[in-house]
């Protein structure tokens, strides 16, 4: 049989590995695949820059359009990232008629729905398995081997680089813009850090979870998105004193009135397995009423990691390139026409426990008028903790556990906190979930 002849956009630390591995395994994967891979033309942004693969046979270009008007290439790999010119290129693929294998989550999450569509007109194939925690066969996962499921929530550490921050602020003490410029010294962080510590990357991630997890469309706008930079190194040492750890988690979850769809640090057991994923590594805790709780492991990032994910949907598309388009596995899991409209709640709506951390004059009556208005709201409290005064300080750091409520009840207690004159300064407020298997 005639190889299968790919294109590839962006020789990065992707794109090199993605050239490696196809190279490196090419036995195994056409055994699996059924024909030969060959990578014939890839677009790269500066062509005298030293590459980390062997370009031997491949035609390189510095314009991506060559690579998706090439009528040889039957599948375009798309490595370059970002929102734009990313889109674009992709849909001109679609047009030619190739399929479309991309590690781009934020393309994804924020244009999906109109790539898809397009795909889905053009009968071809657009897969993104490396778009969500790296190496992590989690799309696979959940579209395929839970199928049987109703998904009720998943919940992911998919930012390898707040995972890695936060680790070493609990490890090592250390302070947030130290472990931040080390994150992008070591390669993980995103061209704009920003992404990943407010966020951003991981509401992407979650984005695309969920809608293949619920069969709704992509909603990226609707995420909420919270990152780790407020996160100091007091609330790590204080959480872990109460027996939790502080993880940025992307949460989504089947509520009785619709979807939460939200990314922001959480306070979780430190028993739970998922409580003890450090460093740069992911996982995605994934309930269905008919499997349980299952949780997956491993690299959500990296040159390697990254490019099994993608040559696994380079295998995949190939395998199934001759197959009628209406018997394929879905883009998003459910036939594009049975997606749901549950809604997406607002922040207000989600329900969650929480983390208090004030700071209050040490006088009498203080904590009485605090857990007042915390009562009067209805909130019931959990634990408490109140710390000596640090040297040179006349206030005392006083850490408050509550159990579930609304978040807009919540924002009345903190206002309501706030403007005691016995408090100084803002309630820093980080939300808290036991995770446990009955969260419905
Ligand atoms: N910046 C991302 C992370 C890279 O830190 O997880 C992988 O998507």
């Amino acid at each position: 049989m005639e190889p299968v002849k790919i294109g590839i956009l962006g020789l990065g630390t992707v794109g090199s590995g993605t050239v490696n591995v196809l190279a490196r395994n090419a036995d195994e994967i056409s055994r699996r695949a059924g024909r030969e891979i060959r990578v014939v033309h890839a677009a790269a942004r500066d062509l005298k820059r030293p590459r980390a693969c062997s370009t031997e046979g491949i035609r390189l270009t510095d314009k991506p359009e060559e690579v998706v008007n090439n009528p040889e290439v039957a599948v375009v790999v798309e490595l370059m990232g970002g929102y734009e010119p990313a889109r674009s290129l992709v849909l001109r693929a679609i047009e030619n008629g190739k399929h479309v294998v991309t590690a781009n989550k934020a393309m994804i999450a924020a244009h999906g729905n109109e790539i898809f569509a397009a795909a889905q007109k053009k009968g071809v194939m657009v897969a993104f398995e490396a778009a969500v925690a790296g190496g992590i066969p989690i799309i696979k996962t959940i579209r395929e081997g839970l199928a049987g499921n109703r998904i009720e929530w998943l919940a992911g550490i998919i930012n390898g680089t707040c995972n890695y921050i936060l680790t070493e602020m609990r490890d090592r003490g250390a302070d947030f813009g130290d472990v931040l410029k080390e994150a992008q010294q070591l390669g993980y962080a995103e061209a704009d850090p920003t992404f990943d510590v407010e966020g951003i990357d991981a509401a992407h991630k979650l984005t695309i979870l969920a809608a293949i997890a619920f069969g709704v469309p992509l909603q990226f706008d609707k995420a909420y998105t919270e990152g780790i930079s407020k996160i100091t190194r007091l609330d790590v040492e204080y959480a872990e004193q109460l027996g939790y750890r502080i993880k940025l988690l992307g949460l989504a979850r089947r509520a009785p009135t619709g979807i939460e769809l939200r990314v922001h640090p959480t306070l979780i057991p430190e028993r739970r397995l998922i409580a003890n994923v450090d460093g740069v590594m992911n996982a995605v805790l994934v309930k269905g009423d008919a499997v349980g709780p299952t949780m997956y492991y491993g690299a959500g990032a990296g040159a390697d990691p990254t490019a099994s994910a993608v040559v696994a949907d380079i295998v995949d598309v190939v395998r199934t390139l001759t197959a009628d388009p209406n018997n394929r596995v879905p883009h998003l899991a459910f036939q594009p026409d049975q997606l749901s409209n549950l809604p997406i709640l607002p922040i207000d709506e989600v329900e969650t426990a929480y983390y208090l951390r004030l700071q209050a004059h040490d006088k009498p009556g203080v904590l009485a008028n605090v857990t007042r208005i915390l009562g009067d709201l209805g909130i019931s409290i959990e634990a408490i903790l109140q710390k000596e005064p640090r040297e040179g300080e006349n206030t005392v750091p006083v850490i408050i556990l509550t159990q579930r409520v609304l978040e807009k009840h919540m924002n009345q207690a903190i206002a309501k906190i706030e403007a005691l004159s016995s408090i100084a300064g803002k309630v820093m407020r980080i939300r808290l979930e036991h995770l446990n298997r009955d969260w419905k």
